[in-house]
């Protein structure tokens, strides 16, 4: 069967079938999955069957794997998953979903807030992969934002506002706007903000986006109540319907986004149903603003 892609939201996303991904691919079906990657920025792969060994087989035909260490307070003796996978389900190690207020979970739940993957990191992530193992059956969608058409969509005097500015991220932002700042000095360290450019264009289109996410808790220079409250405007604007894509999961999607220009969140679901989510990452290929530089 060959490869069809069909668009499937406003501006971004597109459904693919006719791959096998739990098998090698070839560099021809590898190219076009890259090129579905630079249109429609989300790829959609119904009814992959995948195992974790299979979806990192699968991540590294497009880059280096990113690392997981330093974006979760996980203790290493209660990971469910290979190092390799974030684990962004709601379970223990045991498999078993996590009490209401466990530490774990209460960190997790800042996906349900607006982000790009990594934008916490000097060198932020390329693409993320994610399996739908087991899905909520009510709630739980992931919805993604088209942050190209947001930029294209900016006023002019806006667009040029934010042209050179750079933004502050750290999971230490994302994590406080929820008020979830119980952090060791150990996770804090780890958590110490980078600096990303609040505009980037992508490396093989040339297109502008918008780089927002919950990460992001100050601009460089500004005061900054006045740079969260812009921050907040523009991820207003950003986020309006025209330019979402609504994921409702279906077991063993596989959801492939370029988080060079989107944002994603998750949607809220019942705590007390299993929802097995697992991600591999495709390394970026470096920052997008000089960490060492002087503000
Ligand atoms: C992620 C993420 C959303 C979800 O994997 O990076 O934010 O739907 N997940 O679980
Ligand atoms: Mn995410």
């Amino acid at each position: 069967m060959a490869m069809s892609i069909e668009p499937l939201g406003p501006t971004l996303a597109a459904r693919v079938t006719g791959l096998d991904l739990t098998r090698p691919l070839d560099p021809g079906q590898v190219a076009a999955i890259e090129a579905g990657m630079d249109e429609h920025a989300v790829l959609v792969f119904p009814a992959q069957r995948i195992t974790d060994e299979q979806q990192v087989a699968f991540t590294l035909n497009f880059g280096a794997l990113e690392e997981t260490a330093g974006g979760n307070v996980t203790p290493k003796d209660q990971r469910r998953l290979d190092p390799q996978l974030a684990d962004v389900s709601n379970l223990d190690q045991h498999g078993k979903p996590l009490a209401r207020d466990d530490r774990r979970r209460m960190f997790n739940l800042g996906n349900q807030l607006w982000h790009s993957d990594s934008s916490f990191r000097a060198t932020p992530a390329k693409y993320s992969i994610l399996s739908g193992r087991v899905v909520a059956t009510s709630g739980g969608n992931t919805e993604f934002a088209d942050m190209r058409a947001a930029y294209d969509a900016l006023d002019p005097r806006t667009r040029d506002e934010v042209e050179d500015l750079v933004c502050e991220h750290s999971l230490m932002y994302s994590r406080g706007a929820l008020g979830f700042d119980t952090l060791s000095a150990e996770e804090r360290a780890m958590f110490a903000p980078v600096r990303q450019r609040l505009v980037r264009t992508h490396p093989k289109t040339g297109r502008r986006s918008l780089y927002l996410s919950s990460h992001a808790g100050e601009i460089v220079g500004w005061p900054v109540p006045e740079a969260r409250a812009f921050l907040r405007d523009l991820n207003e604007h950003a986020t309006q319907p025209q330019f979402v894509y609504v994921h409702r999961w279906q077991p063993f999607d596989l959801v492939m986004w370029d988080n060079r220009q989107t944002m994603h969140r998750v949607r809220r679901f019942d705590a007390g149903q299993v929802r097995d989510m697992r991600r591999t990452t495709v390394a970026g290929d470096g920052p997008t603003f000089p960490q060492a530089a002087a503000a």
